[in-house]
């Protein structure tokens, strides 16, 4: 049975897993509070987080999994796409410990490991899947024909969801993250208070940057003749923006289901943590027949676990990497 640790340090997170066989048997992750004033990743702070946590992080992994280091028949890591410094901590890390231990090493998209998220716990959604991937980097309609294999039907072509949720936080004078945050202040709020356009694009692709700026300039509209507007309309406004993002969301998914005819739907990345996108959800699987998985929160956000394992899959394949990779910023 194979037993592999995986690093994770892609953006704010420095995270480890050791799995065994499918078991995760250890899944830590250390978020980085630094960036919370900023309202966003600096990177070069990330970075060095990244060298003060990933020996303690990867240490912890390994005293909870009960493994010893020379049990590991393998070391992955996120190769990319991410911040470049923050990367290169964790590659380099993995690269000293396999040569030190003398075992091959791993590399894993980030892509693939948010993808591998659904493969953790049961129940597994049956194949073919369409996959809603949401997150602070992506925002796409995936076709999951198996573990492995994907087509990408739809994607992004500027901002993802994650980071509409946390521009207008931004705006909104919330600290980053702030996605989480607008969740938590629309409760109660009326979705239908403030109309923002639903973004209008071809086939099953996404856009965020109209939305986005349709948001700036209504805000600042209103604190032009009420400058106390934010703070007393906050639940109205996060619950209005809120549910634009959502319901766009859901309604490029629903043409994706359509067209497909399939309605195994998974969801995973960050804003799949979101409680209205969860609603939702469960209207649908009532209204349209959908049978919705989405993995455990710990698995959703950026972690190791589920890049032990998408990695799980290439080390049964004999999907070794050369010990001269490196790093990528972005997919060429
Ligand atoms: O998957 P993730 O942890 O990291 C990336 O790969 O980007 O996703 C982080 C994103 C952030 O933009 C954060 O604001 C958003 O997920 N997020 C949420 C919620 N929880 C996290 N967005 C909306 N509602 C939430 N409850
Ligand atoms: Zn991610």
């Amino acid at each position: 049975m194979s037993k592999i640790l995986a690093i994770e340090s892609s953006c704010d997170d420095t995270a480890a897993s050791i799995i065994s066989d499918r078991d995760i048997l250890s899944n830590i992750t250390t978020s980085q509070k630094i960036h919370e004033k900023y309202g966003g990743v600096v990177p070069e702070l990330a970075s060095r987080e990244h060298q003060r946590n990933i020996i303690y992080v990867v240490q912890t992994a390994l005293d909870q999994s009960g493994i010893s280091k020379k049990d590991l028949d393998a070391i992955a890591f996120t190769q990319g796409p991410g911040l470049l410094g923050s990367l290169l901590v964790g590659v380099s890390f993995a690269k000293a410990l396999a040569q030190g231990l003398n075992i091959p090493i791993i590399t894993i998209d980030h892509l693939d490991a948010h993808l591998a998220a659904h493969f953790i716990d049961e129940p597994i959604p049956e194949f073919p899947f369409l996959c809603l991937l949401v997150s602070g980097g992506h925002t796409m309609i995936v076709k999951m024909e198996n573990e492995t294999d994907f087509e990408v039907l739809g994607k992004t072509t500027d901002d993802a969801a994650g980071e509409a949720f946390d521009k207008a936080a931004k705006i909104l004078g919330l600290p980053y993250p702030g996605g989480p945050l607008i969740d938590k202040n629309a409760i109660g709020g009326n979705i239908k208070a403030y109309y923002f356009p639903e973004p209008d694009v071809p086939g099953y692709d996404f856009s965020f940057s109209g939305l986005k700026t349709s948001f700036l300039y209504f805000i600042r509209d209103q604190v032009k003749t009420d400058p106390d507007f934010i703070q007393n309309h906050m639940a109205d406004i996060c619950a209005s923006y809120q549910h634009r993002i959502v319901s766009y969301l859901l309604s490029q998914l629903q043409k994706a289901s359509n067209d497909t005819g399939i309605k195994q739907i998974g969801i995973s990345g960050g804003v799949a943590a979101n409680s209205y996108l969860r609603k939702m959800l469960k209207d649908k699987e009532q209204e349209l027949g959908w049978k919705v998985y989405i993995p455990a929160f710990e698995y959703c956000t950026d972690n190791a676990a589920m890049v032990a394992m998408a990695a799980k899959f290439k080390y049964d394949a004999g999907k070794f990497a050369e010990m001269d990779v490196a790093p990528y910023a972005r997919k060429v």
